[in-house]
């Protein structure tokens, strides 16, 4: 285990924000978190790296930057219905995506191409296309930092809740997941429910998808309107969909026949952040080298040399002017560093 010094980690994040971290280390094998935390007691600062897509760094990091690479995927048990998989928290999550395509277990096939690791997936319960990480969630263990000891979290003890988890909260920076297990179903399990899913699948008169048709219908909706973070640097949405009162939802509809909004399970409307950075004529819009994307405008993105402050600066407005003209205040969905 080697620890470097003054590494730019412009590789390491997707936005390719070229800031620099004094110390940076790549962790392999979970046998040297006791070595590695001992080693660097008096380093306070301290952060966990996945594959830097749902990050934003704004400045040069004083501390030490811990790349997560703990691999391996397997199966640790299962009953007529359910597999339970085990999987390194440095693992691709698409590549654990694809593994549970081909041994046809059920339950991710909807979150096909989402970015980043299997550890970073509980931090803010992934989600997409009608399905989240905590339907299928069982259980992660980790290291806490703070006592360097193994400790194993249940589903309940990671309070989920829409792109959010404890981790993102009152145990931020505290704990390093070092494996994430899933519940997956051996029987299909498919889950239609998102219009453009449906519509597809509708539109290619498939009857009974296949997991791996479903996945191939979600990567080719994924592709055409998200922007590649090896071609254009982005993280993803930066900022989360609001969830307003009915009330607040209805005045809207009344003035904005075309807005869409969906009841949440707390009577509340969820409605789309890029639409309202749409309606502030915000889509595409450009300043310096940080521009919303053309074809997703809740998808910043780094167009050429673009520092983290430009982009928190180019947010900062989006939010300002939603808030004039809306009335809402939008939340960032990305971590801020
Ligand atoms: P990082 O960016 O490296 O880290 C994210 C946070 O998790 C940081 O706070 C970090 O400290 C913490 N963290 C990472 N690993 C660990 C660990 N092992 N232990 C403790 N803390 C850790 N997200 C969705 O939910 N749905 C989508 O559809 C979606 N689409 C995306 C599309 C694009 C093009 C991009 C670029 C991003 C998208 N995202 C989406 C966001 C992103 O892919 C996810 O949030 C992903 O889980 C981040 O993984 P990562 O390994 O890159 O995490
Ligand atoms: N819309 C606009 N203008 C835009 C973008 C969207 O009007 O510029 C409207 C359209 O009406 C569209 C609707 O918003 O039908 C929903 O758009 P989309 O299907 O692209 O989804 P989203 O709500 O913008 C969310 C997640 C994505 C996830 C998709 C699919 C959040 C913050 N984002 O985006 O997750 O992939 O749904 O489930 O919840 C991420 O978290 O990084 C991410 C990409």
């Amino acid at each position: 285990m080697q620890i470097q010094k003054n590494i730019s980690i412009k590789q390491f994040n997707t936005f390719g924000v070229d800031v620099k971290a004094n110390l940076f280390v790549e962790l392999k094998n979970e046998n040297f978190l006791n070595e590695l935390f001992s080693s660097v007691n008096e380093i306070p600062n301290r952060f966990i790296l996945g594959g830097g897509s749902n990050v934003l760094f704004t400045k040069d990091f004083n501390g030490i930057i811990i790349k997560n690479l703990l691999p391996g995927i397997e199966k640790i048990g299962e009953d007529n219905n359910f597999v339970f998989i085990k999987t390194g928290a440095g693992v691709n999550w698409h590549k654990l995506v694809k593994y549970s395509i081909k041994n046809n277990y059920w339950g991710i096939e909807n979150l096909s191409l989402i970015p980043g690791t299997v550890g970073a997936a509980p931090i803010q319960n992934i989600g997409a296309y009608g399905q989240e990480l905590k339907n299928v969630f069982h259980q992660l263990e980790t290291f806490d930092l703070q006592n360097n000891q193994f400790k194993t979290f249940a589903k309940d003890e990671c309070k989920f809740g829409y792109r959010d988890s404890i981790f993102k909260k009152e145990f931020k920076n505290r704990f390093l997941i070092t494996s994430v297990t899933l519940k997956l179903s051996k029987k299909e399990d498919a889950i239609l429910t998102y219009q453009p899913v449906k519509e597809e699948i509708d539109r290619l008169k498939i009857n009974k998808p296949s997991i791996s048709q479903i996945s191939e219908i979600i990567c080719n909706i994924r592709r055409s309107k998200l922007p590649d973070p090896n071609k254009l640097g982005n993280a993803g949405s930066f900022f989360k969909n609001p969830e307003i009162t009915e009330k607040k939802y209805l005045e809207l509809k009344k003035a904005n026949n075309d807005i869409k909004g969906f009841k949440t399970e707390n009577n509340k409307y969820k409605i789309s952040a890029g639409w309202l950075i749409e309606k502030c004529g915000w889509k595409g819009k450009r300043v310096g080298d940080v521009s919303s994307f053309e074809k997703q405008a809740l998808v910043l993105v780094n167009v050429g040399k673009a520092t983290g402050k430009d982009i928190l600066d180019f947010a900062e407005s989006i939010k300002e002017i939603v808030k004039v003209k809306f009335g809402i205040e939008l939340k960032e969905e990305i971590n801020i560093v």
